[in-house]
Protein backbone atom coordinates (compact mmCIF):
# COMPACT_ATOMS: atom_id res chain seq x y z
CA UNK A 1 0.00 0.00 0.00
CA UNK A 2 1.28 3.28 -0.90
CA UNK A 3 1.16 6.71 1.67
CA UNK A 4 0.48 9.99 -0.08
CA UNK A 5 0.55 13.12 2.04
CA UNK A 6 -2.83 15.26 1.40
CA UNK A 7 -0.63 18.89 2.03
CA UNK A 8 0.91 21.41 -0.04
CA UNK A 9 2.62 22.29 3.16
CA UNK A 10 6.35 21.79 2.01
CA UNK A 11 7.33 21.59 6.13
CA UNK A 12 5.31 18.60 6.45
CA UNK A 13 6.33 17.04 3.59
CA UNK A 14 9.73 17.13 3.82
CA UNK A 15 9.67 15.84 7.54
CA UNK A 16 7.39 12.78 6.75
CA UNK A 17 9.90 12.01 3.28
CA UNK A 18 12.91 12.42 5.90
CA UNK A 19 11.38 8.99 7.07
CA UNK A 20 11.17 7.58 4.08
CA UNK A 21 7.17 7.51 4.69
CA UNK A 22 5.92 9.20 1.43
CA UNK A 23 5.09 7.71 -1.35
CA UNK A 24 3.13 11.01 -3.16
CA UNK A 25 1.74 13.93 -2.73
CA UNK A 26 -1.99 15.45 -2.95
CA UNK A 27 -3.02 18.89 -3.49
CA UNK A 28 -6.38 20.88 -3.79
CA UNK A 29 -7.51 24.22 -4.24
CA UNK A 30 -8.18 24.58 -0.64
CA UNK A 31 -5.06 22.94 0.64
CA UNK A 32 -3.39 25.55 -1.45
CA UNK A 33 -5.44 28.40 -0.23
CA UNK A 34 -4.02 26.99 3.38
CA UNK A 35 -0.36 26.71 2.57
CA UNK A 36 -0.85 30.53 1.46
CA UNK A 37 1.12 30.25 -1.39
CA UNK A 38 1.46 30.56 -5.25
CA UNK A 39 0.15 27.35 -6.90
CA UNK A 40 2.83 27.36 -9.16
CA UNK A 41 5.91 27.58 -6.70
CA UNK A 42 4.32 25.43 -3.99
CA UNK A 43 3.80 22.42 -6.71
CA UNK A 44 6.97 23.18 -7.89
CA UNK A 45 8.79 22.84 -4.64
CA UNK A 46 6.49 20.01 -3.32
CA UNK A 47 8.25 18.37 -7.21
CA UNK A 48 11.80 18.66 -5.77
CA UNK A 49 11.11 17.35 -2.44
CA UNK A 50 8.94 13.71 -3.45
CA UNK A 51 9.92 12.13 -6.67
CA UNK A 52 6.21 10.12 -6.34
CA UNK A 53 3.75 11.67 -8.28
CA UNK A 54 1.89 15.25 -7.23
CA UNK A 55 -1.33 15.93 -7.70
CA UNK A 56 -2.24 19.11 -8.86
CA UNK A 57 -6.02 20.25 -9.63
CA UNK A 58 -7.38 22.20 -11.95
CA UNK A 59 -9.41 25.07 -11.13
CA UNK A 60 -11.23 25.13 -14.68
CA UNK A 61 -14.58 23.00 -14.93
CA UNK A 62 -15.40 23.48 -19.06
CA UNK A 63 -13.29 21.03 -20.97
CA UNK A 64 -11.40 24.53 -23.31
CA UNK A 65 -9.81 26.13 -19.63
CA UNK A 66 -9.50 22.71 -17.79
CA UNK A 67 -7.08 21.92 -21.55
CA UNK A 68 -5.55 25.29 -21.03
CA UNK A 69 -4.95 24.34 -16.87
CA UNK A 70 -3.43 21.42 -17.42
CA UNK A 71 -1.31 22.33 -19.92
CA UNK A 72 0.21 24.53 -17.97
CA UNK A 73 0.48 22.57 -14.66
CA UNK A 74 2.09 19.47 -16.70
CA UNK A 75 4.80 21.76 -17.61
CA UNK A 76 5.95 22.47 -13.79
CA UNK A 77 7.42 19.12 -13.67
CA UNK A 78 7.62 15.65 -14.55
CA UNK A 79 5.85 13.91 -12.07
CA UNK A 80 3.07 15.83 -11.70
CA UNK A 81 -0.44 14.17 -11.72
CA UNK A 82 -3.55 16.28 -13.27
CA UNK A 83 -6.55 16.21 -11.03
CA UNK A 84 -9.40 16.36 -12.63
CA UNK A 85 -12.96 16.82 -10.91
CA UNK A 86 -15.08 13.46 -11.60
CA UNK A 87 -17.32 15.40 -14.76
CA UNK A 88 -17.78 14.62 -18.45
CA UNK A 89 -15.50 17.27 -19.47
CA UNK A 90 -12.63 16.49 -16.58
CA UNK A 91 -13.19 12.41 -17.90
CA UNK A 92 -12.08 14.03 -21.57
CA UNK A 93 -9.36 15.09 -20.22
CA UNK A 94 -8.27 12.56 -18.79
CA UNK A 95 -9.10 9.96 -21.56
CA UNK A 96 -6.38 12.50 -23.59
CA UNK A 97 -3.75 12.64 -21.09
CA UNK A 98 -4.15 8.98 -20.86
CA UNK A 99 -3.09 8.40 -24.32
CA UNK A 100 -0.30 11.16 -23.74
CA UNK A 101 0.70 8.67 -20.94
CA UNK A 102 0.72 11.31 -18.32
CA UNK A 103 -0.29 10.41 -14.91
CA UNK A 104 -4.45 11.38 -13.73
CA UNK A 105 -6.32 11.43 -10.35
CA UNK A 106 -9.99 11.81 -10.63
CA UNK A 107 -11.43 13.31 -7.77
CA UNK A 108 -14.68 14.38 -5.78
CA UNK A 109 -15.47 10.56 -6.19
CA UNK A 110 -18.89 9.71 -4.02
CA UNK A 111 -19.98 6.95 -5.84
CA UNK A 112 -18.99 3.32 -7.48
CA UNK A 113 -20.33 4.45 -10.72
CA UNK A 114 -17.83 7.60 -11.10
CA UNK A 115 -15.19 5.18 -10.27
CA UNK A 116 -16.35 3.12 -12.98
CA UNK A 117 -15.91 6.36 -15.18
CA UNK A 118 -12.75 7.01 -14.22
CA UNK A 119 -11.44 3.63 -14.58
CA UNK A 120 -12.87 3.32 -18.44
CA UNK A 121 -11.84 6.84 -19.12
CA UNK A 122 -7.84 5.31 -18.16
CA UNK A 123 -7.46 7.31 -14.91
CA UNK A 124 -4.52 6.50 -13.11
CA UNK A 125 -5.97 7.40 -9.56
CA UNK A 126 -9.41 7.66 -8.32
CA UNK A 127 -9.95 9.98 -5.07
CA UNK A 128 -12.98 8.32 -3.39
CA UNK A 129 -13.96 10.84 -0.69
CA UNK A 130 -14.51 8.67 2.61
CA UNK A 131 -14.63 11.55 5.50
CA UNK A 132 -17.07 13.53 3.42
CA UNK A 133 -19.34 10.80 2.91
CA UNK A 134 -19.66 9.79 6.94
CA UNK A 135 -19.82 13.45 7.41
CA UNK A 136 -23.60 13.48 5.89
CA UNK A 137 -24.37 10.00 7.32
CA UNK A 138 -22.97 7.87 4.75
CA UNK A 139 -20.86 5.09 4.83
CA UNK A 140 -17.76 6.11 2.91
CA UNK A 141 -15.58 2.53 3.47
CA UNK A 142 -18.19 0.67 1.91
CA UNK A 143 -17.11 2.87 -1.02
CA UNK A 144 -13.99 1.90 -1.15
CA UNK A 145 -15.11 -1.87 -1.07
CA UNK A 146 -17.23 -1.07 -3.76
CA UNK A 147 -14.90 0.16 -5.96
CA UNK A 148 -12.44 -2.56 -5.10
CA UNK A 149 -14.77 -5.56 -5.97
CA UNK A 150 -16.05 -3.48 -9.84
CA UNK A 151 -11.93 -3.13 -10.95
CA UNK A 152 -10.71 -6.56 -9.37
CA UNK A 153 -14.06 -7.93 -11.72
CA UNK A 154 -12.71 -6.39 -14.50
CA UNK A 155 -8.96 -6.17 -13.85
CA UNK A 156 -9.01 -2.40 -14.28
CA UNK A 157 -5.86 -0.96 -13.66
CA UNK A 158 -6.80 2.41 -12.32
CA UNK A 159 -5.78 2.75 -8.23
CA UNK A 160 -8.21 3.63 -5.89
CA UNK A 161 -6.49 6.40 -3.55
CA UNK A 162 -8.37 6.47 -0.57
CA UNK A 163 -9.30 10.43 0.45
CA UNK A 164 -10.57 12.19 2.68
CA UNK A 165 -9.32 10.77 5.53
CA UNK A 166 -9.97 11.94 9.05
CA UNK A 167 -8.72 9.15 11.40
CA UNK A 168 -6.27 6.37 11.77
CA UNK A 169 -8.98 3.62 11.89
CA UNK A 170 -9.98 5.05 8.41
CA UNK A 171 -6.51 3.94 6.85
CA UNK A 172 -6.77 0.50 8.53
CA UNK A 173 -9.95 0.05 6.90
CA UNK A 174 -9.09 1.28 3.39
CA UNK A 175 -6.01 -0.95 3.83
CA UNK A 176 -7.80 -3.98 5.10
CA UNK A 177 -10.25 -3.41 2.12
CA UNK A 178 -7.37 -3.40 -0.21
CA UNK A 179 -6.83 0.51 -1.44
CA UNK A 180 -3.95 0.90 -3.53
CA UNK A 181 -3.12 4.18 -1.74
CA UNK A 182 -4.29 6.38 1.26
CA UNK A 183 -3.76 10.05 0.84
CA UNK A 184 -4.09 11.59 4.73
CA UNK A 185 -3.04 14.60 6.37
CA UNK A 186 0.25 14.54 7.67
CA UNK A 187 -1.49 14.81 11.46
CA UNK A 188 -3.14 11.25 11.13
CA UNK A 189 0.13 9.67 9.70
CA UNK A 190 2.02 10.58 12.65
CA UNK A 191 -0.75 8.94 15.06
CA UNK A 192 -0.57 5.34 12.57
CA UNK A 193 2.01 4.55 15.26
CA UNK A 194 0.56 5.50 18.90
CA UNK A 195 0.02 3.14 21.49
CA UNK A 196 0.25 3.53 25.44
CA UNK A 197 1.47 -0.15 25.65
CA UNK A 198 4.16 0.77 22.83
CA UNK A 199 5.20 3.89 25.17
CA UNK A 200 4.55 1.88 29.01
CA UNK A 201 6.90 -1.11 27.03
CA UNK A 202 9.70 1.45 26.23
CA UNK A 203 9.72 2.90 29.58
CA UNK A 204 9.70 -0.63 31.44
CA UNK A 205 12.36 -1.37 29.19
CA UNK A 206 14.80 1.85 29.48
CA UNK A 207 14.24 1.52 33.17
CA UNK A 208 15.40 -2.55 33.72
CA UNK A 209 18.24 -1.75 30.97
CA UNK A 210 19.44 1.42 33.36
CA UNK A 211 19.43 -1.33 36.26
CA UNK A 212 21.26 -3.81 34.17
CA UNK A 213 24.65 -1.14 34.46
CA UNK A 214 25.44 -1.93 30.76
CA UNK A 215 26.03 -0.44 27.80
CA UNK A 216 25.71 -1.44 23.88
CA UNK A 217 28.85 -1.21 21.92
O1 LIG B 1 -7.48 16.00 -1.44
C1 LIG B 1 -8.79 15.56 -1.31
C2 LIG B 1 -9.22 15.19 0.07
O2 LIG B 1 -8.42 14.29 0.70
C3 LIG B 1 -10.03 16.14 0.85
O3 LIG B 1 -10.14 15.84 2.22
O4 LIG B 1 -10.68 16.41 4.55
O5 LIG B 1 -11.11 18.10 2.74
O6 LIG B 1 -12.53 16.07 2.95
P1 LIG B 1 -11.17 16.66 3.16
Amino acid sequence: MKFFIDTANTDEIRELNDLGLVDGVTTNPSLILKSGRNINEVIKDICNIIKGPVSAEVAATDYDNIMRETNHLLKIAENICIKLPLTFDGLRVCKILTEKGRKTNMTLCFTANQALLAAKAGATFVSPFIGRLDDINLNGMKLISEIRTIFDNYAFRTEILAASIRTANHVKEAALIGADIVTMPSIILKQLINHPLTDKGLEIFLADWTKTGQKIG
